[in-house]
């Protein structure tokens, strides 16, 4: 691997000596012992039992016993690469530093380390990659600086606005607790009893839910996020990857016909173009606001239900990232990475978006659960710089975390006996000036279906009968009063939209009739009650 991630022992360091019978390909215990017998265990006689002593049995079987760690609780199926990310040193026409003074940025032609983690978001670690999901977007950069995660998804939007809901929304996407099944009336009674999750049902539904390959995808920060320039001064940021391979989305049927004969598509996609040196290749555009609350636009700039119009904040292309090397060992690299919205750099900086923050503490906090204590010593996590903590021990603790020269007997700070010190930097420190009542509140400026609406009549003919199909079937198993509510809400969204999704599930519901299921009737219910509303 580069860049000093090497996830074998080195050979140089090692005792060459081998004892008789032994050649450097013979296997041994992880102790060292040369092993004689690696087909059968020890027994008593050729036909058992066999005995408690079997060292190297016991090793082998207890070792595999462990191999797994916890999956990610979210976004357990992943693919990943290495590569590198090339600053413009500006943001569109306008040198960079205006907006932010982050090193990654700055000069023309300065390439930074990356490693990105692709995923879907629902199900487990082997699951189907062609299923109706959000995908993730990881990017870990390995600036001079120290790391920056950019920890996206493809869509631009979320289903909530504030962390307290995510344990919700997710439990609702997944499989129900008693049966196991994944239940499309779990995820529509949980999203009709928050509108704010319309507009990314309005994409999920629709072929935009259904990324072909993890190439032909585009990503997304989603959450709001600050640059600081050189003065301290900060403004409002989001960023979009695009990708040059441009993009592709596939139906429900294309996606079952992929999924009846292959499982793995996307990560084999991924994989055999690097290996075949098609590299894939993203622009990193930006979108930047003043840092205010913005009174003029019709929703808050912090929520991450919305788009910011590209009208009137335009895309500004800050770089490009090419993946050109694939993982050497899964597990190490893909499965042991670990990403996460707090690790920024020097000139990028957190908004108060409420999802924000609430991902600021999750992710390292399941990290620690689920790799260990000591999972920012694993070489795919660890920066590619100095690194020097008083920090110790715990569970794996690989090496101390100790700059050259410094006193290994002071593992605390302050000291004068030679120990870590405080940082010089003279960077202008950014320090925004907050105040007001502590309440539990959502923002004000909610308007939670005119983008929605947008977003419907955006889409073309095809992704539109796309939407209301796969909106439809899934609707249709629900209870009445769910489907009543799913209409009214895409009715207030757009007319056209409620009444194609209630003409939908009444016509599923008459072709039910003859076999004489209930519900019908309530459907017809909800479709006059749009109509009586004049939509
Ligand atoms: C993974 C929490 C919202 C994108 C995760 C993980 C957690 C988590 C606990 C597992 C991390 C790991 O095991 O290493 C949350 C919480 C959220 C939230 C609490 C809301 C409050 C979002 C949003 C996005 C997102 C809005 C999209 C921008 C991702 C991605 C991963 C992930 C891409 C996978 C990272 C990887 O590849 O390892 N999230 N998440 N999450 N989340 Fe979130």
């Amino acid at each position: 691997m580069e860049n000093g991630t090497s996830i074998t022992r080195s050979g140089d360091s090692l005792d060459k000596r081998l004892t008789e019978g032994e050649d450097s390909t013979t296997i041994t215990t992880r102790q060292g012992h040369p092993v004689k017998y690696n087909q059968n265990i020890r027994t008593v006689g050729n036909r058992g039992p066999a005995t408690l002593e079997n060292y190297h049995f016991i090793e082998k079987i207890s070792h595999f016993d462990r191999e797994r760690i916890p999956e990610c609780v979210v976004h357990a199926r992943g693919a990943g690469a290495h590569g590198y990310f090339e600053a413009y040193g500006k943001a569109g026409d306008e040198p960079v530093s205006k907006y932010t003074r982050a090193k990654v940025f700055q000069k023309a032609g300065k390439k930074t380390p990356v490693f990105v983690r692709f995923s879907t978001v629902n199900h487990g670690g082997h699951s189907p990659e062609t299923l109706r999901d959000p995908r993730g977007f990881a990017v870990k950069f390995y600036t001079e600086d120290g790391n920056w995660d950019l920890v996206g998804n493809n869509l631009k939007i979320f289903f909530i606005r504030d962390a307290m809901k995510f344990p919700d929304v997710v439990h609702a996407f997944r499989p129900d607790p008693v049966t196991n099944i994944q239940d499309g009336e779990r995820i529509f009674d949980f999203c009709t009893n928050s509108p704010e999750s319309i507009h990314m049902i309005t994409f999920l539904f629709s072929p935009w839910g259904i990324p072909a390959n993890y190439r032909q995808m585009q990503g997304s920060g989603v959450n709001t996020y600050k640059w600081i320039n050189d003065k301290g001064e900060a403004v409002l940021v989001k960023y979009h990857w695009e990708p040059k391979q441009g993009i592709k989305n596939l139906t429900q049927k294309e996606a079952e016909e992929i999924q009846g004969k292959n499982f793995n598509h996307a990560t084999q996609d991924l994989y055999e173009a690097i290996e075949r040196g098609d590299y894939p290749e993203w622009e990193l555009y930006v979108q930047i606001m003043s840092d205010d609350d913005h009174p003029e636009l019709d929703f808050d700039p912090l929520d991450d239900t919305k788009i910011w119009p590209q009208e009137q904040f335009p895309w500004l292309p800050v770089g490009r990232m090419v993946l050109n090397k694939n993982p050497e060992n899964y597990f190490a690299e893909v499965e042991q990475a670990a990403f996460g919205t707090g690790v920024l750099v020097d000139g990028l900086d957190f908004s108060d978006d409420k999802m924000l923050q609430g991902r600021t503490f999750a992710y390292s906090d399941t990290q620690r659960y689920r790799v260990g204590a000591n999972y920012l010593q694993l070489p795919i996590n660890a920066p590619k710089k100095h690194v020097a903590t008083n920090q110790r021990d715990g569970q794996m603790a690989y090496y101390v975390d100790m700059a050259p020269g410094t006193n290994p007997h002071v593992n605390y700070e302050p000291s004068s006996l030679g120990g870590l010190n405080e940082s010089t930097s003279s960077s202008q420190d950014y320090t925004p000036h907050v105040e007001g009542k502590l309440i539990h509140e959502s923002v004000e400026r909610t308007n939670d279906f005119k983008q929605a609406g947008e977003t419907y009549r955006a889409f073309s003919d095809f992704e539109r009968d796309e939407l209301i199909n796969n909106l439809v079937n899934t609707l249709s198993s629900c209870q009445p009063h769910i489907q009543k509510r799913a209409v009214e809400l895409f009715t207030k969204c757009d007319e056209d939209y409620g009444q194609r999704v209630a003409e939908g599930l009444k016509k599923h519901a008459n072709q039910m009739n003859h076999h004489g299921p209930a519900g019908a009737s309530e459907t017809k219910e909800a479709v006059q009650e749009a109509e009586h509303n004049g939509h």
